[in-house]
């Protein structure tokens, strides 16, 4: 039994900020932000835009692209970090706007890892013969949660959504290994203060900004490399293959320094790494489904192909996985 990628879809909202548009709300620069991050343009939510319009627009074409009609989906996974509310987080929205009835559902919190974890979660419910048919969705609505006085943070991140239709398949194809850690203590380096139950929000949390997102850049900076390289050969092992075997490589977009890093490390072939963060940023739990979609719809990314995905992320978490196309 193995578990096949049938259909994959994504979505960005429509507002575009390039990094001029920065230029006018912190004091930035065009220049620092390219050379610092790799990043020149971002897509947001408008402020009447509803959040789960993304997770339900990228999981609507996922579910046409595998020709699987809502009501086949046996469960609906979100992996999210910052829902629609806390209670009861995205995935019941997201549920409503695709038409599920009675459907299972449930968010996903693992960082910027959530879609990998995703992957590997919905892969051991269908090996296991208890669903037939999952869709994961990875969305992130980040410029709800952005600091937009915080130069350090406001450059890096953008909107978006990703899904994918898993479904059982035979031996070989699809996800053929994977291999998610979680490192505790950095539990800090990525995160949210306030309006969870430690500091439930208040007119102080407000005033302290402490439900905006925060991040001590250097310290991920320093980890995600080890992270997703000690993944990716652990995902490796695990499907039974080497780095030679792999034709596209898709690392969570966060850094062209830490993607170009690690594909140094790994001594992997940059051509065949998929980037697309310079347009869309780091879209946290979207990433790796957004770029996955990019590369099948233009071409680069071809059926048999194999594509390994890595990811690390607030928690830490970090993970990979490798599949067949
Ligand atoms: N524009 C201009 N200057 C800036 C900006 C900005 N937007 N941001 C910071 N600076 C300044 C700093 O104030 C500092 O100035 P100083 O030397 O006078 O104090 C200087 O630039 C250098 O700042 P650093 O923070 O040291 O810059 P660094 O080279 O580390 O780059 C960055 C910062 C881009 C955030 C980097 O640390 C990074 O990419 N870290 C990883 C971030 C990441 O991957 N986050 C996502 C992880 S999880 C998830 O995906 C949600």
């Amino acid at each position: 039994m193995g578990t096949r990628i049938t259909g994959v879809g994504s979505y960005v909202p429509r507002h575009r900020m390039s990094n001029a548009d920065l230029e006018k709300i912190v004091e930035t620069s065009d220049e620092w932000i390219v050379r610092r991050t790799g990043i020149r343009t971002r897509y947001h939510l408008e402020n009447d835009e509803d959040p789960a319009i993304m997770g339900i627009e990228a999981g609507k074409v996922a579910l046409e692209r595998a020709g699987v009609l809502p009501e086949a989906v046996d469960l609906l996974m979100v992996a999210t970090n910052f829902s629609d509310m806390i209670c009861p987080g995205s995935a019941p929205f997201i549920a409503e706007g695709l038409g599920f009835d009675q459907t299972p559902f449930f968010d996903l919190k693992a960082g910027c890892s959530g879609f990998v974890y995703g992957l590997a979660v919905g892969d051991g419910l269908v090996r296991s013969g208890l669903y037939q048919r999952v869709l994961l969705v990875g969305t992130e609505a980040l410029s709800r949660v952005t600091d937009w006085s915080d130069r350090k943070t406001c450059v890096l991140f953008g909107d978006g959504a990703g899904a994918a239709v898993l479904e059982s398949g035979d031996d070989g194809e699809g996800i053929l290994g994977s291999a998610l850690f979680g490192d505790n203590s950095k539990a800090m380096l990525l995160h949210l203060p306030a309006g969870g139950t430690r500091t439930p929000a208040s007119h102080e949390t407000i005033d302290a900004h402490g439900h905006y997102l925060k991040m001590e850049g250097g310290g991920v900076y320093r980890s995600a490399v080890a992270m997703m390289r000690r993944a990716t050969r652990a995902a490796l092992k695990a499907a039974r293959l080497r780095l030679e075997d792999v034709d596209w490589l898709i690392p969570h977009q966060a850094n062209i320094r830490i993607i170009d890093s690690l594909v140094k490390h790994l001594k992997f072939d940059r051509e065949r790494v998929i980037v697309n963060l310079d347009r869309v940023a780091n879209t946290s739990t979207a990433s790796i489904p957004i770029a996955l979609d990019e590369a099948l719809h233009d071409g680069r990314i071809n059926r048999g192909d194999v594509v390994a995905l890595t990811a690390f992320g607030a928690g830490a978490t970090y993970g990979a996985v490798v599949l067949r196309i």
